[in-house]
């Protein structure tokens, strides 16, 4: 079992292949963080956790009546704790906050424990699954030092992954309400400072920029406060040393099973300590638990590599594909798409969409996606969401179902289902099922509210709306779309608990895709929310694949895309070739390829060059796509922020095959310069289809494919690897 404890020095270790976590439970009970890093066997907790300030040891004894001191190696200003206090001694930012009548305080102290085989689910919320019994878990109870609140800590390793899942449960077994005012999935604390962040900030059309900042003193919050995990930032982060690299080097990530607002807390303190806490936003949160009333935290990522950024991406790729994300089929997943969004926008008729798809067959197609616009009074993008009632005045889609199904082409649909314009029949019907005080002005985005997902009814409304289509139509495939972040937040129906509004929207919001997903397990359901503004580990657990950004040009895409390979498995990584004009349909297609691939335009624009093109990008896909890209283990070679190169390759687990894609930025004159590719074999011997020559894994690792030339603004080069027996 990687998990053990040893019982005299009161000593627990998680080890996996890739990491050893340990912690002790200390004289007082508090859990005591030892260590977080590379597998150790050997720990001697004396001169380990000697911090050398014996001020910061004593204690009044309330029992005794005079001052004492801790004999182990407690300093309460700044040991390192796994469940850090709220109003005790230790000043740094706590990691759970509640208030009760009695005090508010929380001081959690070891009750018991149990080491198990498996891992725990958590009911309504999305979690990392284990479904054939691989992962080790320990679970510690614990207690609040002056109320009867529990709390339960969940650790979950994987014993050939560098991640750890951490799950938190709190109940309240007082005889009064309790408020719980913050709750981090994640929190560690580091005996280390002068760390590297990187995050990923961006927008609407830049989602997930790269950006490295130096921590230094004080509080360092990323935050979304809007009701998604946001454009704006990701939930998700690494922080490494100042000499780690994408191939070497201490690195930790950090992240939350969750799609709502988060925020995620960096505190350097003067003894050169660095504290991570990682959870739902405080802001507008205050959750009430009635007696005996249970709260499960989102399920927290903790993740750690020796061997760089890199090394723990492809962790992280791996155990979100095996155990996070769920696949109808991959037959189904490695579809050719056609998507009418940038093609046609609202504008399409029958005959135009059978135009699209016939031409979209000359191309390949092998799943057509009729986008927005499809009902009733959906002809701008002010009117209709609520109602999911067919326009048939504007289209026949059982017409087009069948012309698709007639093509050996499959067919999905758009929804949005979380969304109400108050032009429709049931805003006429239930104004109260939007969000926001109705007797006071309420800001609109793209001319809607948000509908109240906190209220079971709207929940069970919108699923018998969706239901009535998907029942009756053949649709192997839905888009998820979500176009507003959430504002002016209150609900009718959660009234004088409206601090739980914004936690209960996002738990409507997986209750109605648990209940889709559940009842049509055959269709792959796509997430969107503008682009990339829900590109979370909580939506994964329900849409295998994500809209990444609505910027679809394909230089813009090398960044966005380059980000988000950081958390996320290109296999979910929504990526096509839309008309945008400022490359090939060559260069497009190279880079979707890098993602789930597929196209977004009006088909009936190209002509036979772009078509020949697509056709011979489609080839490649269908070669190579599924073990090498969706598959298989990928790599950043050249970062397009730091560099005038674009970069990656994705090599096949069996590292048979691979696929580098090099994108040149600005025009860049000859010069002597070879492009090195990880990943592969050092004793196989490869093809490569740039120079047509054999090398083996050693020399691509280590001289590299020579690529001393002129280079042109955008270049792109595809090489395909090919192991030669
Ligand atoms: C935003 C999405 O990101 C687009 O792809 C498209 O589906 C539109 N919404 C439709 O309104």
């Amino acid at each position: 079992m990687p998990i053990t404890f040893d019982q005299e020095q009161k000593l627990f270790h998680l080890q996996t292949n890739n990491f050893s976590y340990y912690f002790i439970i200390n004289e007082i009970g508090m859990l005591q963080h030892v260590y977080f890093g590379s597998p150790l066997e050997e720990i001697h907790l004396e001169t380990l956790l000697n911090l050398g300030m014996d001020w910061s040891k004593t204690y009044f004894s309330s029992t005794e009546q005079k001052e004492k001191i801790y004999e182990g190696n407690l300093y309460t200003t700044h040991s390192l704790f796994e469940v850090p206090t709220f109003g005790y001694a230790d000043k740094r930012i706590s990691p759970i906050i509640m208030e009760t009548s009695i005090d508010h305080k929380c001081d959690f102290r070891y009750v018991s424990h149990r080491i198990y085989q498996g891992k725990p689910s958590l009911k309504g919320q999305p979690h990392f699954k284990d479904s054939k019994n691989e992962a080790s878990s320990l679970e510690v109870t614990l207690r609040d030092l002056t109320k009867n609140v529990t709390l339960i800590l969940t650790y979950s390793i994987f014993e050939n992954s560098g991640v750890l899942l951490r799950n938190t449960t709190l109940i309240n077994n007082t005889n009064q309400s309790i408020f719980l005012k913050k709750v981090s999935s994640v929190t560690l604390d580091l005996p280390k400072k002068e760390l590297i962040l990187t995050h990923f900030p961006g927008g609407w059309s830049f989602e997930r920029m790269v950006r490295q900042d130096e921590l230094s003193e004080g509080i360092k919050r990323i935050v979304s406060n809007s009701g998604r995990s946001s454009h704006e930032h990701n939930p998700f982060f690494f922080l490494s040393e100042k000499t780690s690299d994408e191939n070497q080097g201490d690195v930790y990530a950090f992240s939350h099973v969750y799609s709502g607002s988060f925020e995620a807390e960096f505190e350097v303190n003067q003894w050169g300590q660095t504290r991570v806490n990682l959870g739902i936003n405080e802001e507008e949160f205050s959750f009430e638990l009635k007696p005996n009333d249970i709260f499960d935290f989102p399920e927290g990522l903790l993740a750690y590599s020796s061997r760089g950024f890199g090394h723990l991406s492809r962790q992280l790729h791996d155990i979100i594909r095996d155990h996070l994300i769920k696949i109808p089929s991959m037959e189904l997943k490695e579809k050719i798409i056609l998507n009418s969004w940038e093609g046609c926008y609202l504008d399409f008729n029958t005959e135009k969409i059978l135009s699209y798809i016939d031409q979209a067959k000359l191309i390949g197609t092998e799943l057509f996606v009729l986008d927005d616009g499809w009902f009733i009074n959906r002809n701008d993008d002010s009117n209709g969401l609520g109602d999911w009632i067919i326009d048939e005045a504007k289209i026949d889609l059982k017409k087009i179902i069948n012309h698709c199904h007639d093509l050996n082409m499959k067919f999905g649909i758009w929804f949005e289902p979380e969304m109400i314009n108050p032009r429709s029949n049931l805003y006429g019907e239930h104004p109260e099922y939007s969000v926001g005080n109705l007797n006071i002005d309420r800001a609109l985005s793209r001319h809607q509210f948000p509908l109240d997902m906190t209220n079971p009814q709207v929940v069970d409304t919108i699923f018998a709306k969706m239901t009535a289509i998907l029942d009756h139509y053949d649709i192997d495939y839905v888009k998820w779309d979500h176009n507003r972040s959430i504002d002016c937040a209150y609900s009718s129906y959660l009234k004088e608990r409206n601090g739980e509004f914004y936690h209960r929207m996002v738990l409507g919001y997986y209750r109605l895709a648990e209940l889709l997903t559940k009842r049509y397990p055959h269709i792959l359901f796509q997430g969107c929310a503008s682009g990339g503004g829900r590109f979370d580990l909580g939506s994964l657990f329900y849409f295998p694949e994500i809209w990444t950004s609505d910027e679809t040009d394909p230089i813009q895409r090398l960044f966005i895309q380059y980000g988000t390979s950081y958390m996320y498995p290109l296999i979910s990584v929504g990526a096509h070739v839309s008309k945008n004009a400022i490359t090939s349909y060559a260069t497009k297609g190279m880079i979707a390829l890098f993602g789930t691939y597929g196209f977004e335009f009006d088909p009936n624009t190209l002509n036979e060059k772009d078509r020949s093109e697509l056709n011979e990008i489609n080839e490649i896909f269908h070669n190579y796509h599924q073990k090498v890209i969706a598959e298989g283990d990928f790599y950043r070679l050249s970062s397009p922020f730091t560099s005038n190169h674009f970069a990656i390759a994705s090599i096949s687990k069996d590292k048979s095959l691979g696929l580098v894609l090099f994108v040149n930025l600005l025009k860049e004159p000859r010069e002597y310069r070879f492009l090195k590719i990880e990943g592969l074999d050092q004793n196989k011997r490869y093809y490569n289809s740039f120079d047509k020559q054999i090398y083996s894994g050693d020399y691509y690792h280590k001289i590299g494919l020579n690529f001393t030339r002129w280079f042109n603004e955008f270049e792109a080069i595809l090489v395909i690897l090919k192991e030669v027996k």
